[in-house]
């Protein structure tokens, strides 16, 4: 579609414009965000090779996507906040100068799109209306962008209707950087594989993505506005956005929470967002339910409670490890109407990855188009394969998931992936300790990221990457937004990744993970004991319902809860790494309140155990 003949908003029209002589496409595509256009852009994807259209049989209306080796995740090396002062942007961010960055990425996309479409997105993150929700606009030459944010973020006609004659929308321009020569053939995944940029404005509030594809450093929605920009638009504006999954629980007498809760990359936010709940626990009418997997944005409601929204419109999921086993309303979810990237393609045109059910095929087509048997020693799929899909078809979805007034969330979680150190859940004194517990998590790397994995790094919120300014300020937000709550949602830190000697999880996770979350909703609540520890309060034994476990008794627990204090030494010291890192920013409370830390473990045992049941 050329310029939308209803198209009133001159500077949306002259922006377009701007990048359309700068990129120089061959022609522009303005996106309606209607059923015939994803079809049409994926029947394309199919006749140029991008796509694979999976079997009708196994999975209808699904496409396999491979990308370029080079391309297969974030690039946090290459990802960058350009604002004014550098200070701003703080040392966990990459700092860019705005003007140079400009003149760099100008001269980037100069004819960058020569011989593409130019595709023109408008899109809502969050529903249309909701007061809570903000308009983007994405450039892309990349229809394989188009269809993710078409499963990703309400987007086409509905926004441009939105946006009216002088709507506000954050301009977010991309291009794959491999434009096209006269008679130059295209290939199945284009991209730039020497340069990369991914470039935040967060003072005029803009983004500028050069040279790669894959995910985050594509579908602007995503990482870059719902989390870096919208970051910098909470601390400016009095709200949070966040790296949280929000999840529905309902007790068997019908009273119903919301939470939050926030793992890094790959540390199991989708899983836990639609989490099964353990037989036992279902039949008594424990029942969770997902408003989101990745981000929340949250504000102070009109009657003082905090509401939630999920921004997105869809999930874009770790695909190795889901099975019924780990996760059975994922695998319901992704059965139809789903593109997966970097998975194994089955001979009867199926998908597979590690971990799925079942016997691994006899052959398959890995990831990078080779073939690939049980024997082989490389993965059959990509560790960051993903999975995109809307998520009305999430068979747990929540009533309210797509509510414009958000839900009421009661409690908060931060958990890293930590082999030790970290008890399975604590519950922190107050809201300033879970700022502080929060601010100075820790956990191993991943493959959502480009570089080394397993290597524990401080993650703080499970913001690192995502944070469009200073952490220290963004602290300093969190303290300060608490201290406008009448009565502040309550604050836990959970490990589901501890192991033991022999590298086995101690804790069993998944499923049973609603165990834990139910001590968390009535401790919210103020219905649940919980005794005191060096770090919080926590639960003993008799205090989570272990009914229907298999294999998984007290010493186990205790195992999974203890606090080691050589373990803890070596934590403050890395906190203190941390501050010292931070310090032009850092709140004035950390360093009292690592101090007072310090203080509860010496007076503990060496390694501290709860009392056996004390009841
Ligand atoms: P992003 O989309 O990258 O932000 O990640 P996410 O936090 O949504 O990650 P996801 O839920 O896809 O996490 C997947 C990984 O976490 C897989 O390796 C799972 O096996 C693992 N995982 C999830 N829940 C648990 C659990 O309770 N215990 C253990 N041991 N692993 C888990
Ligand atoms: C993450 O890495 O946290 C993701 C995937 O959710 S991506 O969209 O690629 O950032
Ligand atoms: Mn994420």
């Amino acid at each position: 579609m050329s310029t939308p003949a209803h198209l009133v908003h001159e500077q949306l029209r002259t922006w377009v414009d701007d990048m359309a002589t700068l990129c120089a496409p061959d022609q522009i595509h303005w996106c309606d965000g209607s059923q015939a256009e994803y079809d049409k852009l994926c029947q394309e994807m199919v006749d140029s090779g991008t796509f694979i259209r999976l079997s009708d049989e196994h999975r209808p209306g699904s496409f396999l996507a491979r990308s370029d080796p080079s391309d297969v995740a974030r690039v946090e090396d290459r990802t960058f906040i350009a604002c004014r002062n550098p200070i701003d942007a703080g040392p966990t961010n990459n700092w860019a100068e705005p003007t140079e960055m400009r003149t760099t990425l100008r001269s980037l996309f100069d004819g960058a799109m020569r011989g593409r479409t130019m595709y023109v997105i408008p899109f809502s993150m969050g529903p249309i209306g909701s007061d809570i929700a903000q308009i983007g606009v994405e450039i892309t030459d990349s229809p394989y962008v188009v269809v993710n944010m078409a499963l990703m973020t309400r987007m086409g006609n509905d926004v441009l209707d939105a946006l009216g004659a002088d709507g506000t929308f954050i301009p977010c321009l991309h291009s794959v950087g491999m434009p096209l020569e006269p008679g130059q053939s295209d290939v199945a995944w284009p991209c730039d594989p020497e340069t990369k940029y991914i470039v935040h404005f967060t003072d005029d509030r803009s983004i500028w993505s050069y040279g790669s594809g894959y995910g985050g450093n594509a579908l602007l929605g995503k990482k870059c506005l719902a989390l870096r920009i919208a970051s910098t638009m909470g601390r400016d504006e009095g709200w949070l956005a966040e790296h949280m999954l929000i999840m529905g629980v309902t007790e068997p007498d019908g009273t119903k929470s919301y939470v939050a809760a926030a793992f890094p990359s790959q540390c199991g936010k989708t899983n836990f967002s639609m989490v099964d709940p353990p037989p036992a626990m279902k039949e008594k009418g424990w029942e969770i339910t997902t408003v989101g997997d990745d981000i929340a944005w949250i504000k102070q409601g009109p009657d003082g409670s905090l509401r939630a929204i999920n921004p997105e419109a869809g999930y874009f999921g770790v695909a190795p490890g889901t099975s019924l086993e780990t996760n059975p309303a994922a695998v319901e979810t992704i059965r139809t109407n789903t593109i997966f990237t970097n998975v194994a393609l089955t001979d009867d045109g199926d998908v597979w990855w590690e971990g799925m059910d079942g016997e691994p095929p006899a052959h398959a087509i890995d990831w990078r188009g080779n073939d690939w048997t049980p024997a082989s020693e490389t993965k059959a799929a990509h560790p960051n394969a993903r999975f995109t899909v809307a998520a009305q078809q999430n068979p747990v979805i929540d009533p309210a998931w797509d509510d414009p007034a958000g839900v009421p969330i009661d409690a908060f979680v931060f958990g890293g992936r930590r082999s030790g150190t970290m008890p399975l859940v604590v519950q922190s004194f107050n809201w300033a300790f879970g700022v502080y517990m929060a601010a100075t998590m820790g956990s191993e790397t991943t493959a959502a990221a480009f570089g080394e994995q397993g290597v524990v790094r401080r993650d703080p919120y499970a913001m690192l990457p995502f944070a469009g300014y200073h952490m220290g300020d963004y602290f300093n937000h969190w303290l300060a937004f608490g201290r406008t709550l009448a009565n502040p949602p309550r604050i836990f830190a959970v490990n589901w990744f501890r192991r033991d000697e022999d590298g086995n999880f101690t804790w069993p996770g998944f499923s049973e993970n609603v165990r834990v979350l139910e001590w968390i909703v009535k401790r919210s609540h103020g219905r649940a004991i919980g005794i005191e520890s060096p770090l919080g309060w926590m639960p003993r034994y008799g205090d989570l319902d272990w009914s229907g476990i298999d294999g998984f008794g007290e010493d186990d627990f205790r195992e999974c809860m203890s606090i080691d204090r050589d373990e803890w030494n070596a934590e403050l010291l890395q906190h203190e790494e941390l501050f010292i890192r931070l310090h032009d920013r850092l709140p004035g409370e950390f360093p009292a309140m690592r101090t007072l830390l310090a203080s509860s473990l010496w007076r503990a045992d060496e390694h501290w155990e709860m009392n056996p049941d004390p009841t």
